[in-house]
């Protein structure tokens, strides 16, 4: 697929904003903080309701304005020589439930659109997920998971929700056993049972993820890096027993699978009830595990280097790109996502930028931004924008 128009209204910089753009690569050149980062934040949102830079919306919008649209013509080619157009457009609204709209139709739910677009970005920020702490890399899994997956999101959101409702009331019962009141155990037993049931969900539906994208990022890593290291990823469950008796090779909608996580987080919540209660916070679950990352089998964080993390980084989007571009559980043969890669041309050594050009060169679509043009290497040369003060315009 590949996004042939985006428009934007108060979005980030931008009053207004069109872009046009062809499948192939793009590159967006300008100056620092002209705009560029903007533009490509935009798609992504399209295609994951999320920013990458931010954690929540309001810095999307406009300073002054009370919402933004974001718009994407997304044209995707099912059937060979038939493609079909559709217009994606998510409104933001600063603390409201984001509306969207496909084709002009009414209104729907943002979370609704979720699919239409698949995109893949890397960016600066993603040395995070290398270096910073495990609640990033869930996230990355999850996200990747919501796309690959719509309906996930309702799981992981749900899951949140029950995360922080169950926490709260550890705390009051907590609380409650301080001052040697009874606390209310019947309605932390019906949390329990709704933790688990998500929490089982999610745990199966990521380590299904992991167990795709594992060889991919092995893949990727020795070709960016040309060889040298040995970069592999493994999914850390705070249940680890119960994971160890599942079955070898559960897959992602194995309910027998499911069914014995959520047994044994139940049983594992039993028993770790009074501890709960004591410290107020919920110690098993998927909000406790982690993807581990290693390099020649050390921990990526603490030993990788700069650039051996940032490559580690590099390698964990081109997987997830890979695996998108296998269309998940549908298979549809024209879901390769629009790849993006913010700013990562300057950080890359001449080796590494070279390898990552080719292994980027023949995707559907590729944008690519720069702050000079002589960033971009040569076998990525293909139609330019220019971004300048607002003013986005294609280089003829
Ligand atoms: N909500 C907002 N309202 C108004 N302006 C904003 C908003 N959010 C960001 N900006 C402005 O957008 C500009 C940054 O744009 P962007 O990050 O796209 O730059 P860039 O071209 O990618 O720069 P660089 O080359 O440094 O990465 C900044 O000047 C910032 O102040
Ligand atoms: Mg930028």
């Amino acid at each position: 697929m590949y996004v042939a128009h985006l428009h934007l209204t108060d979005f980030r910089s931008y009053p207004h904003a069109e872009l046009e753009l062809e499948p192939g690569i793009t590159a967006l050149v300008g100056p620092n903080g002209q705009g560029k980062t903007n533009l490509v934040e935009a798609i992504g949102y399209v295609a994951t309701l999320s920013s990458h830079r931010v954690p929540t919306d309001a810095a999307l919008i406009r300073a002054g304005c009370q919402r933004a649209v974001v718009g994407a013509k997304v044209v995707r080619e099912l059937e060979p020589g038939r493609p079909r157009a559709s217009v994606v457009e998510v409104e933001i609204t600063a603390g409201k439930a984001n509306r969207a709209r496909v084709n002009g139709g009414s209104p729907v739910r943002a979370r609704d659109v979720l699919g239409l677009l698949h995109t893949v970005l890397f960016a600066p920020e993603d040395l995070a997920l290398v270096k910073g702490d495990p609640d990033g890399r869930r996230r990355f899994l999850d996200a990747l998971l919501v796309q690959l997956t719509p309906r996930m999101a309702s799981t992981v959101s749900d899951y949140e929700r029950v995360l922080r409702q169950r926490s709260a009331l550890l705390k009051s019962a907590g609380a409650a056993s301080r001052a040697r009141q009874g606390a209310d155990l019947r309605t932390l037993d019906v949390w329990d049972g709704k933790l688990a049931q998500l929490g089982a969900r999610l745990v199966v539906e990521r380590r299904a993820l992991v167990r795709a994208l594992s060889p991919h990022v092995e893949a990727a890593y020795e070709q960016v890096s040309a060889g040298q290291g040995d970069a592999r990823i493994t999914y850390r469950a705070s249940l680890e027993g119960a994971l160890q008796d599942a079955p070898d090779g559960l897959m992602a909608d194995d309910e027998a699978g499911v069914d014995l996580v959520e047994a044994q987080l139940l049983e594992a919540m039993g028993r770790l009830r009074p501890k709960e209660i004591e410290r107020g916070v919920c110690l098993v679950g998927p909000h406790r595990d982690d993807l581990v990352l290693t390099l020649a089998d050390l921990p990526a964080k603490g030993y990788a280097s700069h650039g051996e993390s940032w490559s580690f980084a590099l390698a964990l989007r081109l997987a997830s790109w890979r695996v998108l571009a296998a269309g998940g559980p549908q298979g549809d043969p024209d879901d390769e996502p629009v790849l993006i890669l913010d700013d990562v041309f300057a950080e890359l050594d001449a080796r590494r930028r070279e390898r990552l050009a080719e292994l980027v060169a023949p995707a559907r679509q590729v944008l690519i931004t720069a702050a000079v043009a002589a960033d971009v290497p040569e076998p990525l040369a293909g139609a330019r924008v220019d971004v300048m003060g607002g003013e986005v315009s294609r280089v003829l």
